[in-house]
């Protein structure tokens, strides 16, 4: 298995190009299995999620081309089942859930299994499925969706801890090709969401309300081909800002969207940076003392919990006492064992982290857990004393483009080492 050792200590400065959000990619692609037409996505960020992704639609008999960012699929005749082999190294796989109902009324896919951040469930997108008229039945780790005919139905998709981000886009897909209206209450508001409704509408769906959480979807009775540019990753972006926070003098994100990346600018303001922003780029610089924050994560537009990990780093090398509240995955705090191992000093209790600010981390042999804490352990890296050794880095690269060398183009020091 690949691992990185970040060289701590160096200043980061400079301008780094932020690439097509992930999650509005992974959606979208299953979202071309609802039309026999081809459809061409643009700015597809090359990550192993999205490879994953492509493969389980090869796999339902979908033609995907891919050549740098633009993938190209034609999915004229597909298979409606997808076996635990191809699901099971993404939870995400249950998007295709959705399209694989709306357009042939059935399917068989594997439950995808455990995730590192805690029990996550799909209830939500059964319950929804079912509303519209699907049987939905589970057994022998599969999920069996069948339908005579989908109906338009009043669907409220609020969980306890929220909306939900994929099950919205999950019964938006079945629910383009019911018959009749469906209402959708309590629907995540996050740009993802918007993203693929807009992606929807060039295929011929009709939607309202995306962004909001009243969605209306008119059914209509077959989609067609389109061509969509994803959305800028907020998440790499925010990721990137809280590097410029912790190890840089001058940070520059270009290719971004600055309008989604609100709470997350007040944030970075509020712990005392300097940011600016014109239409596509944000720049954050710093701007004297910095203070201590009370951050609790909540659905956008909200504080995201994807960020959290990464302010959790950035805290723990500030002086003072900061309190970190996750509420949308109350578990995802495996992050701070590894910041521990590096010198933070953090109590956990339930669902909240009191980080009291040390002067310096240290660098340490530390593992990536999952996606976002191993973003938070490079992150804490650049300003530490002397080495930190990152294993299992495959984590990292489920999510982010190239961060070693993207971060390296901004003045770090990261290596990358192959596995033999
Ligand atoms: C998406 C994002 C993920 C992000 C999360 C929350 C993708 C590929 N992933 O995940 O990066 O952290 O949104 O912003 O887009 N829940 C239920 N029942 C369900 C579904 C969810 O109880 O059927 C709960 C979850 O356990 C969690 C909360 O609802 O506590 C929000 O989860 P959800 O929005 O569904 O996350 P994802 O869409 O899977």
């Amino acid at each position: 298995m690949d691992k990185i050792l970040v060289h701590g200590g160096k200043i980061l400065e400079g301008d780094v190009r932020i690439g097509g959000s992930k999650n509005s990619a992974l959606p979208i692609l299953a979202a071309t299995l609802l039309t026999k037409e081809k459809c061409v996505i643009d700015r597809v960020p090359d990550l192993s999620d999205i490879h994953y992704m492509l493969t389980i639609l090869s796999s339902l008999g979908a033609e995907v081309e891919r050549a740098s960012g633009v993938v190209q699929i034609r999915a004229e005749k597909i298979i409606t089942e997808a076996p635990y082999e191809i699901v099971r190294k993404m939870r995400a796989s249950v998007c295709i859930l959705g399209p694989l109902l709306g357009r042939e009324k059935s399917a068989k896919v594997s439950l995808p299994g455990g995730c590192v951040i805690g029990d996550r469930p799909i209830d939500l997108h059964l319950k929804g499925f079912e509303a519209l008229g699907a049987k939905v039945t589970v057994k022998g780790g599969d999920i069996f969706l069948h339908a005579d005919k989908l109906k338009g139905a009043r669907i409220n998709l609020r969980g306890r801890h929220g909306p939900t981000v994929l099950g919205t886009g999950n019964i938006m897909m079945a629910a383009v090709l019911a018959e009749g209206t469906t209402v959708i209450e309590g629907a995540a508001e996050e740009p993802e969401v918007v993203d693929l409704a807009r992606f929807l509408t060039a295929m011929g769906a009709r939607i309202s309300g995306a962004g909001t959480q009243h969605i209306e979807i008119e059914g209509v009775a077959e989609l067609h081909g389109a061509n969509h540019t994803v959305i800028p990753d907020r998440i790499e972006a925010g990721t990137f800002l809280v590097a410029g926070a912790i190890a840089g003098t001058r940070v520059t994100i270009t290719r971004t969207e600055p309008e989604h990346l609100g709470a997350v600018i007040h944030a970075l303001k509020e712990a005392g940076f300097n940011l600016s922003h014109t239409s596509d780029t944000v720049t954050i610089s710093p701007n004297g003392a910095r203070k201590p924050l009370h951050l609790e994560t909540i659905p956008y537009p909200g504080f995201p919990t994807d960020m959290q990990a990464q302010f959790c780093a950035m805290l723990a090398t500030m002086n003072g006492t900061s309190v970190v509240t996750e509420t949308v995955f109350p578990q995802r705090f495996m992050h701070v064992a590894e910041l521990k191992r590096m010198g933070a000093n953090i109590e956990l209790i339930d669902h909240h982290a009191t980080i009291h600010g040390v002067e310096r981390l240290s660098g340490a042999p530390v593992m990536a857990s999952d996606l976002r804490a191993s973003a938070a352990l490079v992150l804490a890296a650049l300003p530490a004393d002397g080495v930190t050794e990152i294993n299992r880095v495959y984590h990292i690269d489920r999510g982010y483009e190239a961060i070693d060398e993207k971060l390296n183009g901004l003045g770090a020091h990261i290596e990358r080492v192959k596995a033999k």
